[in-house]
């Protein structure tokens, strides 16, 4: 009978502990669902969380493996969810814990795994504890960063020069606790204050909170935004003539960002989510940090646990007259950096910044996506991106977004970040079949009729039917583990070459407007390829043999070639 025992117990711990897969993220794909925009299911004219659970099959029909979702928690709405007046509870506009927890089980039997956004830098001034912290009810009262005014001339004024990433003073005047609080973002985003270890413990319950409802990892919201210099030093000019100097541009951001200390915490919950993985026999979560910092501060976040310190190269450094240089120098600037065991990520686009459709031109909208998922690594895609959607272009009146509004109607455009957050194109019915309602949050691109979901799947070639191949590519061991080599040819054309074994995938860009034949023969590649893919505007159609010492790319073209084994095995010749 002890002997059966045992057994068994030996028998589920091998069968748990099996089902454990310590690499599931290694070369995943990443898919930012932006809630208030992905599908409405209650015609209130914004997303919800049953509007993404009945939509759930897309998510999985374009292979992604996780989705991350933007902040679904209760929320006054100012930063539209990144401002949080409940840390465990979800916002009434988009649905219910119950909801939720339809959406987790609903993922998992897609084999999707839920990533949460998780805000630390601040709460909504409708936080309970923000609440108490005027009031100075312990222990919240140090749960903010307050100061005093500075006095000059008997008038009051903010502590210091700090600036707000939505424009103007950091600061703001709280008549009642007659203090400053400080707000890198809007005003309606308190900063939480990380040197008060009450507050830490509570975030750690949040996490845990999440955890518990079966969530796989954290997108961690504007992390080096947590600690500031503790004796509050004003920041030096970034002597900007073209800006104003309440623009957030206008200092150099030494005392506000990129402590230390942050590093630290970091560590913290990454220890906090491999003991909770372990505990409960799960796959290793993920943390995907989001700071827009230097290379190396950025790289640094690997080492304190981060999988994925987003790799934001495609977004800010480089745009639309970037040569075949300037990609190579990131990209391998990038793969060199990645300490042993981690792996690259590759980020084509998110919430905050223009779509890679309207950064990169039409033509080269399928570029970024094609070289983000040959590249050894983690790929993140921005709801549909996968489409080839577009920015929208916004009246000042019709600007909702405070980091637009804030900026007046002359620089509105420079800052707002509405043109890429419309609802999602999934058909040409009444507002592209976000929502049964004509009047959406956010207007609907006007281009929804001929770019929608329904129509590039009943078409045979398009952005959606693109990135299907680009996906199944990179579920080959070529991609997942092959040898990678990133190359220029004649000043202008970009090439990626994959290897392993007789598997040779090539990824080739020519953003120029001429053609080019490039000579890219060697003894370690096959002579003959064959086009896999190529961007929707290519004169190149796959199926094509190109031979490889006399290449032909077309002007705006970006192109996957294969050996003729990979094209022959998936298309049963
Ligand atoms: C980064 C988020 O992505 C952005 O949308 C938000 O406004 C700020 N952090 C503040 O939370």
């Amino acid at each position: 009978m002890l002997r059966l025992t045992i057994l068994t117990c030996f028998l589920l711990i091998v069968a748990s502990s099996a089902a454990v897969n310590p690499n599931w993220y290694k070369n995943a794909v990443v898919y930012q669902i932006y809630p208030r925009s992905f599908k409405d299911s209650n015609g209130d004219g914004i997303g919800d969380l049953n509007g993404i659970t009945s939509k759930l099959e897309h998510v999985a029909d374009i292979g992604a493996d996780a989705f991350w979702l933007s902040p679904i928690y209760k929320s006054p709405q100012v930063d539209f969810g990144y401002d949080i007046s409940n840390f465990t509870d979800i916002e009434p506009t988009y649905g219910t814990l119950a909801d939720f927890d339809r959406l987790v089980a609903k993922a998992k039997s897609l084999g999707l795994k839920v990533i949460m956004d998780f805000v630390p830098n601040h709460s909504s001034h409708e936080h309970p504890w923000f609440k108490k912290s005027i009031q100075r009810i312990k222990p919240y009262d140090e749960f903010y960063v307050w100061r005093n005014a500075k006095i000059i001339n008997g008038t009051r004024h903010p502590p210091n020069n700090w600036l707000s990433n939505f424009q103007g003073s950091a600061w703001q005047w709280n008549d009642v606790r007659k203090q400053y609080y400080l707000h890198q973002f809007a005003a309606g985003q308190p900063d939480l204050n990380y040197r008060n270890p009450t507050l830490r413990q509570e975030m750690t319950k949040v996490l845990t909170f999440w955890m518990n409802r079966g969530v796989s990892g954290f997108r961690i919201d504007a992390i080096n935004h947590m600690y500031e210099d503790i004796h509050f030093r004003d920041e030096p000019s970034a002597n900007r003539t073209d800006i104003p100097k309440t623009d957030y541009d206008s200092l150099v951001h030494i005392y506000t960002k990129d402590q230390n200390e942050t590093y630290e915490v970091l560590k913290s919950w990454r220890k906090l989510m491999d003991d909770h993985s372990a505990r409960t026999k799960t796959d290793p979560k993920m943390i995907l940090t989001e700071a827009y910092a230097s290379h190396d501060l950025t790289v640094k976040y690997y080492n304190s646990g981060s999988t994925v310190p987003f790799n934001f190269m495609f977004i800010t450094d480089l745009h639309n007259s970037s040569n075949a240089m300037d990609f190579k120098r990131l990209i391998d600037r990038w793969m060199k950096a990645v300490p042993n065991g981690k792996v690259a990520n590759w980020v084509v686009g998110n919430h905050d910044n223009h779509r890679v459709a309207s950064r990169f031109g039409r033509s080269r909208a399928d570029e970024i996506s094609m070289i983000a998922m040959t590249l050894p690594g983690i790929a993140v895609i921005y709801n549909g991106d996968e489409i080839g959607m577009e920015d929208r272009n916004f009246t000042y009146a019709e600007t909702v977004d405070p980091a637009g509004c804030n900026s007046g109607p002359a620089r509105y455009q420079l800052r707002s970040r509405d043109p890429e957050r419309t609802p999602y194109q999934w058909d040409n019915t009444t507002s592209a079949g976000f929502s049964t309602n004509r009047k959406t949050w956010l207007p609907v691109h006007s281009n929804y009729k001929t770019l929608n979901l329904k129509r590039q799947k009943g078409e045979y070639y398009n952005h959606y039917q693109i990135f299907k191949i680009l996906r199944s590519m990179k579920r080959r061991p070529v991609i997942e583990r092959g040898t990678s080599k990133v190359e220029v040819y004649g000043n202008r054309i970009l090439c990626i070459t994959r290897s392993l074994g007789n598997d040779t995938v090539i990824v080739m860009t020519n953003p120029s407007n001429r053609p080019a034949a490039v000579n890219i023969s060697s003894r370690e590649l096959p002579p003959v390829l064959i086009v896999y893919a190529a961007n929707v505007d290519s004169t190149l159609r796959p199926g094509t043999l190109v031979v490889t010492n006399s290449l032909f790319v077309p002007e705006y073209s970006s192109i996957l070639f294969t050996s003729l084994n990979i094209y022959w095995s998936d298309h049963n010749v």
